[in-house]
């Protein structure tokens, strides 16, 4: 059995392509179904169903053979004990900072709120700049609007919510897009079952 870990929403609809070319077609939607494993089409494929957060932990554990991860979750979770063999081009993004559209030019020791409080902490060391980390669990934008922070870490695709709050983006922290990921282990174990995926997997790619 393989069972691979994948969020709900955006990344589960943009893999559903990826799954297709491996002849895994979920049997349930994610979206209305209260199941946490869903089986496939087929027998020997399984899907869990967690938090995006949550994939690298489930992957790394050996809970999950295998997952779907944005890059930006992969970063904040520190992905030295998994293997990120696939760059899949799917909700893409980017993180950035942004403050508000008014905001003066930031200068001495900054707040910054964010949930991506080691990225952000290693981003503003390697530039030398003294940044108070206030971590959040969502809703960054409305940081600044109401005194909490400076300035915001955050994923920016077509720039609505930061511009229905009054804010823009300022610096690019990186390009972000989800990969797969691959328990260590379970790339010997499994190799054939694994290594014919990502080949079923690159073919959608290469299209
Ligand atoms: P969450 O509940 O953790 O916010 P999402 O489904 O919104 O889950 O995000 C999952 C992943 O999708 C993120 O880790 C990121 O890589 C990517 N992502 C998030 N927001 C966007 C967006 N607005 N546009 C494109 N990709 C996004
Ligand atoms: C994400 C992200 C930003 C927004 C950026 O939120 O956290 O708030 O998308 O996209 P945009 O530039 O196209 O507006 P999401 O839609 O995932 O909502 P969430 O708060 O439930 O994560
Ligand atoms: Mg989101």
């Amino acid at each position: 059995m393989l069972t691979i870990a994948v969020s709900k929403g955006r990344i589960f609809e943009e893999a559903v392509p990826f799954l297709a070319e491996a002849g895994i077609t979920p049997l349930e939607d994610p979206a209305t179904s209260r199941k946490l494993i869903l089986p496939t089409s087929r027998a020997d494929v399984q899907l869990v169903i967690i938090r995006a957060t949550d994939v690298p932990t489930f992957v790394e554990y050996g809970a999950a053979d295998l997952g779907i991860a944005g890059k930006d979750v992969l970063l904040e979770h520190g992905s030295d004990n998994l293997y990120e063999p696939l760059d899949l081009n799917i909700a893409r993004c980017r993180l950035m900072t942004a403050v508000h559209k008014d905001a003066p030019a930031l200068t001495g020791r900054i707040r910054v709120a964010t949930k991506y409080v080691k990225t952000a902490q290693r981003y503003f060391a390697d530039l030398g700049v003294q940044a108070e980390i206030i971590k959040l669990y969502g809703s960054m934008e409305l940081a600044p609007l109401v005194g909490l922070a400076d300035c915001i870490v955050d994923l920016v695709d077509t720039g609505n919510t930061l511009r229905a709050n009054n804010l823009e983006p300022r610096d690019l922290i990186m390009n972000i897009s989800s990969r797969l990921v691959v328990n260590k282990a379970a790339m010997k174990m499994k190799n054939r079952a694994i290594a014919e995926l990502l080949r079923q997997f690159e073919h959608t790619l290469s299209r």
